[in-house]
């Protein structure tokens, strides 16, 4: 079956299996950005903002996302101009093996557009669905409150956080 879906501001028809899960089919269809761990979703990889909100993609089926706003990491910034909580990530030395990072980068962002001056606590507890076998969570951490300020100097200068290279 075919879904339509917005991902990254574009309108897509997308194929489903009957009853497969959203974090699948968009890899099936070529959004690799979107990684899957456990497949069951306990581990965060596979999160996704649906209409802005952190979901792990594992977790709900492509017909039930049918219409919606779907954000991955590749809606935020491209390697020659990233998103401040990418370019935060990298400065920090918060990226490791990398596997974690798109879904802990998305829940990243949508913490900050909430709230953009989260405690660690407020921090810790967006990324706590988020598993991370690497870093510690210190180092992303350190990353997301140095991107808060990033982003508030975005802000503040009239500019839009990462986007596509024009
Ligand atoms: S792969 Fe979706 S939460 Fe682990
Ligand atoms: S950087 Fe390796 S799992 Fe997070």
């Amino acid at each position: 079956m075919q879904i339509e879906l917005e991902i990254n501001g574009s309108v897509e028809l997308i194929d489903a299996v009957e009853g497969e899960d959203l974090a699948a089919a968009l890899r099936r269809n070529g959004h690799t950005e979107v990684k899957c761990g456990c497949d069951g979703g306990s581990c965060g990889a596979s999160t996704v903002l649906v209409d802005g909100d952190p979901e792990m993609a594992c977790g709900m089926t492509a017909a039930d996302a049918e219409g919606e706003s779907i954000e991955t990491v590749a809606a935020l910034g491209t390697q020659s101009d990233l998103h401040p909580v990418q370019e935060a990530f990298v400065d920090h030395f918060a990226v490791q093996c990398g596997f974690c990072i798109p879904g802990m980068v998305l829940s990243a962002t949508a913490l900050l557009e909430e709230n953009p001056d989260p405690t660690e606590e407020d921090i810790r507890a967006a990324i706590d669905d988020n598993v991370c076998r690497c870093t510690g969570y210190q180092k992303p951490v350190e990353a997301i409150q140095d991107a808060a300020g990033r982003m508030d100097t975005l802000a503040a200068d009239g500019g839009v956080p990462g986007g596509a290279d024009e």
